[in-house]
């Protein structure tokens, strides 16, 4: 029998590296794909093979997905597409209308949606078979135009919706010409991160969840998961979120 694969994609994240952790912990076999490896020289992931890229350029994707492809027979089972912004050095999210910044939104947008979708467009053709494989994009519950009732966060909650929405339209062409894909949207809960951090003094001790604990639930989650022509938009307990 083939040996499958794991792929996680932007994997310096802290959700992501609770979630290769565990997969080695596993003895599974794993491809992580980053712009810092320094996590990935531990001993544990010896085995890993471990792709450095500098930036999430198209060209620098493409050539990323001819790598893995010429890495013999590989069959990808699970791809983690984990990169996500909310703060940085140069904006915050935005608490008022008057915060709303052109550059600001652009950047946000760029690495929660962009990017992601740059992936997806070159991952499908390398990853059509008739083997499963479950794709685990990163959105959040923020991203739901039906929930949203609290406002404010204008970029982020966009990048997520705009997400999602592609991420729909994407499992309408899949379930045409890639049966073998399943496409899940994903909401961790609130997890302690470098990009909740700033935002955790109000979430009681029991909602704030460690990496290690969504990892271990999205594995889980996912392992059960039919592959159904369709895109799921689901929380850290599996349950549905509305779009
Ligand atoms: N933590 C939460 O409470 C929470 C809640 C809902 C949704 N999420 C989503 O979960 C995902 C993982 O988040 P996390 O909590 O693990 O966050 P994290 O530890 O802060 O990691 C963020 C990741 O995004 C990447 N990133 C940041 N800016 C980037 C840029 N300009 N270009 C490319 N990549 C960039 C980082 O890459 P480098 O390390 O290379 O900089 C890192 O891999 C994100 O999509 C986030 O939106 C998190």
């Amino acid at each position: 029998m083939k040996k499958t694969k794991t792929l996680i994609i932007g994997a310096n994240s802290t959700i992501a590296k609770a979630i290769a952790k565990q997969i080695v912990d596993q003895n599974e076999a794993l491809v992580v794909v980053t712009r810092n490896s320094d996590f990935y020289q531990q001993d544990s992931f010896k085995d890993t093979t471990v792709i450095f890229l500098e930036n999430y350029q198209e060209s620098e994707i493409a050539h990323t997905m001819k790598a893995i492809s010429q890495q013999g027979e590989v069959i990808i089972s699970r791809v983690f597409i984990c990169h996500g912004v909310l703060h940085n050095a140069r904006f915050q999210p935005e608490k008022r209308l008057e915060d709303f910044s052109p550059v600001a939104f652009n950047e946000v947008l760029h690495v929660n949606t962009v990017i992601p979708m740059l992936w997806l467009k070159h991952l499908v053709p390398i990853l059509t078979s008739k083997n499963p494989c479950k794709i685990v994009v990163f959105s959040a519950r923020v991203g739901s135009i039906h929930e949203n009732s609290l406002g404010g966060w204008y970029s982020y909650r966009t990048s997520k919706a705009a997400l999602n929405m592609l991420l729909k339209t994407t499992a309408v062409e899949l379930a045409r010409r890639a049966k073998n894909i399943k496409l899940i949207s994903f909401h961790p809960g609130t997890t302690d991160s470098p990009l909740s951090k700033p935002f955790q003094k109000n979430v009681p001790a029991t909602k704030l969840f460690t990496p290690e604990f969504v990892a271990n639930k999205l594995i889980a989650m996912i392992e059960k998961m039919e592959i159904d022509g369709q895109a799921s938009y689901l929380d850290w307990q599996g349950s549905s979120i509305k779009w």
